[in-house]
C-alpha cells in the first residue's frame, strides 16, 4: 500500500517498510527503509538539523539547517550545497530539483524504450520532480520481497541538454555498513569481497559493455553483526546488461549514501528539447533476519517477477550439451550416439553447442554465418533434430548471434557491420561484435536466427556472447537496447523455447538476461570445488532455478582437480542439472552412477530447482516445505577429521522425520596400493587388473537411515564419521579429498506419542 499524508510518502509492505517526506523547500528527504513500520512513526525518523554543521552552504541563509549536505535524501543534484556524489550530473550546469507533484497506481510504469522490467503484481509511485526546462520522475514500483526504483530525465525547456550521468537511484540510509560485491573473470566468476564503507568511497562498476564476469551488478550493504540468519542486510541490482555503477560512502553524519545505475565513464547523452531519458530499474531488498533471508526475499522476487511468465516455477530438462564432450569436432553420427547414450542415462533435451555453422570448425572463423554445415549434418537441422526428437528427447541449439569473425561471410560482404573505432580493430577470442545500434544488423540476426527456430523442432537456444565491447558511454548503451530489442523481437513470439544465456559462462549474469532467459550458464568452470564458490555466492542474488549447472569429465579442464562424480552431481543438483562429457568415455560404474544421478534429481526437482535454499555450515540446503534436502560438501580432507554435525532449519520441531542419505558409489580404483589391506591378493596399483575392477565394482559408502524430531534436526545430528586411516568400513563415509553427500529428510506418518 502507497500512503501519502502529510507531506510523508509511506511505501508500507508485509515484508518492509520506504518512507520519505517532502521538505518545506520541496527537496525529498528520506526516512526510512526497512522493517515495516506506522506511517506515525515518520517523525522518529527525521533529521533535525539543529544550528547546522560548520562551513555549510545553505538553501536559505535565514535558516541555518537548510545545508543539503548533511541530510538524508531520495534524491540529490550538483552545485546547491551538497558535496557528496551525486546521482545526476549536466554538463557544467548545476542540478536542484524540487516537488511538483506526484501519482500513484496499480501495476508497472512501462518503459518507452526496449529495457526489460520486473512484472507482475506490484503498485507503483511517481514522484515528479521539477527544476527550469527539466523534468525528473522518481519511480518507485513496490512488490512484495523487493522494491523496484528508477529515474526518467525530460527535457521540458527549449535548448539541448548534455546528460552525463543519471543513477537509477540514490539513497542516504543511516548506519555503519559492509559493502559485499562479487569479483572475478572467466572460470572465475562470483569471488566475494567485503569492503567496509566508510569516508572513502566504495565503487562496484563494470567497464566491459556487459554486466561483466568481473563485477557482478549485484551487491549488498550490512551491519558487521549480521549473520545468516540475523542481522540488517540490504542487496541491490540492477536489471541491466550492460556498464553498471553503483557507489556506497558514509558521511561525517553518519548516513551512508548508496547509488547504482548506468556507468556515467564516457557517458554523454544530448537530449533535445522534449526528449527523455530512461534509467534501467534498480531492486532493493532489506532483511534484519540476515543474509539468508535477505536471498530468500531475492530469490522469491527475481521468481516471480524477473524470469518470462511462461517458465516461473516450470521444471526445467536435464540436459545433455555437446561442447566438453565434442567440442567444435562432431558429425551426425557421432551425435546420435551421445544422444543415444544421453536418452538412456536419462536426459530430457540434447543441446549441440558450437561448431554447427559455415566453417566453425575452431573459433577463428564463422562466427555471423548461419548456414548448418553440411558436411557435419547431412540432413541439416531439421534432419537433426527430429532424430534427437524420436529417441524421445527435445531438441536445443547454441547461437552467438552478437559476434563476428572476421574470417566470415558476414564480415566479408559487410565489414562496416563490426564495432569497430578508428583504430586497428582489436579481437577478442578472434571475433568483433556486430554493432547492434544498427537497425540492419538487429534485423538480420533476428531473421537468422528466428529462420533457424521456425526450421527445426528447437525448444532450447544457448545464447552466447564472448567477447567484451569497445563501445563507449552512449553508443555502450545503445548496443543493450538493440540486444534487448532483438531478444524481445525473436523470444517474445516465441516464449515455450527455453532460453539460456551464457557469455564466456557467467559474463552476462545479470536480472537485464534473466528478463529473457530463465537461466545462465554460471560458468565455463564445471569444477564442482570452484562452483561450491561460483554458485554459493551466486546464491546470496540470484536463486538456484537460474543456475545452469553441469557435471563434467574430471580431472577438470579448468583446475586439473580430480572430483569425485558424486561431488560433480551433488553440486550441480543445487540448479538446473545438465551433463557436458563424452558419455562414450564413461565405465560402467560411471553410467549406473550417472543414471541414479538423473534418477534422483528428477525425484526431487522442484526441491532442486524452486525450493526454499539456505546456505548451511556444511554446505547447502533446500526445502519445499515437506521435502528438505542437504548438501554436505568437503574439500580438502584433514586426517583425523572430528564429527559433523548437520543442523537443518526450517523444520517442525514437533514433528518426526526420516533422515536418508543418497547412497554413493565409492570406486575401488581411488585406493590404489590400500586395497592389498581389503582384499585377499596384492593387486598391482598399476596394472590391468585393478584397472578393470575400478571399471567394474564399488564399495559402499555410509548411508544415513535415522529417525529424528524437527527439534532434534535443527539442534543438530551427528553425522557418521569420516574416514580415519583405521580401514575401510560401510558405515564410515570414505571419501577423501572433495567428497560429498546428501540428506534428504521427510516428515514421518507418525509422531513421538506413536512411537510410545
Ligand atoms: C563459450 C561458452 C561455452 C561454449 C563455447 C563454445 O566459451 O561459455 O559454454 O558454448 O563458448 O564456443
Amino acid at each position: 500500500m502507497i500512503i501519502n499524508q502529510n507531506g510523508i510518502f509511506h511505501i508500507q509492505m508485509e515484508e518492509y517498510s520506504y518512507l520519505f517526506r517532502i521538505d518545506p523547500y520541496g527537496i525529498v528527504q528520506h526516512l526510512h527503509f526497512g522493517a515495516p513500520v506506522r506511517t506515525e512513526d515518520a517523525e522518529g525518523f527525521f533529521c533535525h538539523p539543529g544550528l547546522g554543521w560548520g562551513s555549510c552552504t545553505v538553501l536559505d541563509d535565514a535558516d541555518s539547517g537548510t545545508c543539503l549536505d548533511d541530510k538524508p535524501l531520495e534524491w540529490s543534484g550538483s552545485g546547491r550545497g551538497d558535496y557528496r556524489e551525486s546521482p545526476i550530473e549536466l554538463s557544467g550546469r548545476s542540478t536542484d530539483f524540487r516537488f511538483a507533484g506526484s501519482r500513484t497506481y496499480k501495476g508497472v510504469a512501462p518503459f518507452d524504450c526496449t529495457l526489460p522490467q520486473a512484472k507482475g503484481d506490484c503498485e507503483t509511485l511517481e514522484i515528479l520532480l521539477e527544476q527550469q526546462g527539466l523534468r525528473l520522475k522518481l519511480i518507485y514500483s513496490a512488490f512484495a520481497t523487493a522494491l523496484v526504483r528508477r529515474t526518467v530525465l525530460e527535457n521540458t525547456g527549449s535548448e539541448p541538454v548534455s546528460l552525463n550521468k543519471l543513477m537509477s537511484f540514490s539513497l542516504d540510509l543511516h548506519g555503519d555498513f559492509r559493502m559485499t560485491t562479487f569479483n572475478g573473470g572467466w572460470i572465475a566468476e562470483m569471488r566475494r569481497q567485503d569492503t567496509p564503507v566508510g569516508g572513502s568511497k566504495v565503487v562496484n562498476e563494470s567497464l566491459t559493455g556487459a554486466s561483466s564476469n568481473r563485477h557482478n551488478p549485484g551487491f549488498l550493504l550490512w551491519e558487521e553483526d549480521a549473520t545468516e540468519t540475523s542481522g540488517r542486510v540490504y542487496g541491490f541490482n540492477l536489471i541491466y546488461s550492460g556498464n553498471h555503477y553503483a557507489a556506497a560512502q558514509q558521511s561525517l553524519q553518519g548516513f551512508t549514501r548508496v547509488m547504482q545505475g548506468i556507468n556515467p565513464s564516457n557517458f554523454c547523452r544530448i537530449l533535445q528539447p522534449g526528449e527523455q531519458f530512461e534509467t534501467p530499474e534498480a531492486v532493493l531488498c532489506h532483511s534484519d533476519a540476515g543474509f539468508g533471508d535477505l536471498s530468500c526475499r531475492m530469490h522469491t522476487f527475481v521468481n516471480h517477477h524477473i524470469v518470462p511468465e511462461y517458465w516461473q516455477g516450470r521444471p526445467r530438462p536435464v540436459k545433455y550439451n555437446s561442447w566438453e564432450g565434442c567440442m567444435f569436432d562432431f558429425s551426425q553420427r557421432r551425435l546420435l550416439d551421445l544422444a543415444d547414450r544421453a536418452k538412456k542415462m536419462g536426459c530430457e533435451l540434447f543441446v549441440l553447442d558450437d561448431g554447427w555453422f559455415g566453417q566453425r570448425n575452431n573459433d577463428r572463423a564463422g562466427l555471423g554465418d548461419y548456414a548448418v554445415n553440411r558436411k557435419k549434418l547431412p540432413e541439416g537441422m531439421e534432419g537433426l533434430a527430429d532424430r534427437i526428437r524420436a529417441k524421445g528427447m527435445e531438441f536445443g541449439l547454441w547461437f552467438e548471434p552478437e559476434s563476428v569473425n572476421p574470417d566470415s561471410d558476414l564480415y566479408r560482404a559487410h565489414p562496416d557491420w563490426a564495432l569497430t573505432d578508428e583504430f586497428t580493430p582489436v579481437l577478442g577470442r578472434h571475433q568483433l561484435l556486430l554493432d547492434l545500434t544498427k537497425p540492419e544488423v538487429r534485423d538480420y540476426i533476428v531473421e537468422k536466427v528466428s529462420g533457424l527456430l521456425d526450421s527445426a523442432k528447437i525448444s532450447y537456444v544457448k545464447w552466447d556472447m564472448n567477447r567484451h565491447s569497445i563501445a563507449l558511454g552512449a553508443k555502450a548503451h545503445d548496443f543493450v537496447l538493440g540486444l534487448y530489442e532483438v531478444l524481445g523481437r525473436i523470444f517474445g513470439l516465441r516464449p515455450r523455447i527455453l532460453l539460456e544465456s551464457c557469455s564466456s559462462g557467467g559474463n552476462r549474469f545479470d536480472l537485464g538476461m534473466l528478463c529473457f532467459s530463465p537461466q545462465v550458464w554460471c560458468s565455463d568452470d564445471t569444477d564442482p570445488i570452484e562452483r561450491l564458490t561460483i554458485q554459493g555466492n551466486l546464491s546470496f542474488l540470484y536463486p538456484q532455478s537460474t543456475f545452469g549447472a553441469h557435471v563434467s569429465a574430471a580431472p577438470h579442464a579448468q583446475t586439473l582437480r580430480a572430483t569425485p562424480l558424486a561431488t560433480r552431481g551433488n553440486v550441480a543438483f543445487f540448479g538446473c542439472l545438465g551433463y557436458e562429457l563424452d558419455l562414450k568415455h564413461l565405465l560402467p560404474v560411471e553410467e549406473k552412477e550417472v543414471k541414479a544421478q538423473i534418477e534422483f534429481y528428477k525425484a526431487h526437482r522442484s526441491v532442486f530447482q524452486y525450493g526454499e535454499f539456505s546456505r548451511t555450515a556444511l554446505g547447502w540446503q533446500v526445502s519445499d516445505g515437506t521435502t528438505t534436502i542437504a548438501g554436505v560438501f568437503h574439500t580438502l580432507v584433514h586426517a583425523a577429521p572430528g564429527y559433523e554435525k548437520l543442523r537443518i532449519t526450517g523444520l517442525n520441531r514437533d514433528s518426526v522425520y526420516s533422515v536418508t542419505s543418497l547412497a554413493q558409489a565409492i570406486r575401488v580404483g581411488q585406493f590404489g596400493s590400500l586395497l592389498k589391506h581389503v582384499v585377499p591378493v596384492n593387486i598391482d596399483p598399476n596394472g590391468a587388473l585393478l584397472r578393470l575392477a575400478d571399471s567394474r565394482f564399488t564399495l559402499k559408502n555410509a548411508v544415513e537411515d535415522l529417525t529424528a524430531s524437527g527439534a532434534a534436526l535443527h539442534s543438530g545430528i551427528l553425522l557418521k564419521p569420516l574416514f580415519r586411516g583405521t580401514g575401510y568400513d560401510e558405515n564410515q563415509r570414505t571419501q577423501g579429498d572433495f567428497g560429498s553427500d546428501i540428506y534428504i529428510i521427510v516428515p514421518k506418518k507418525q509422531d513421538f506419542s506413536e512411537i510410545k
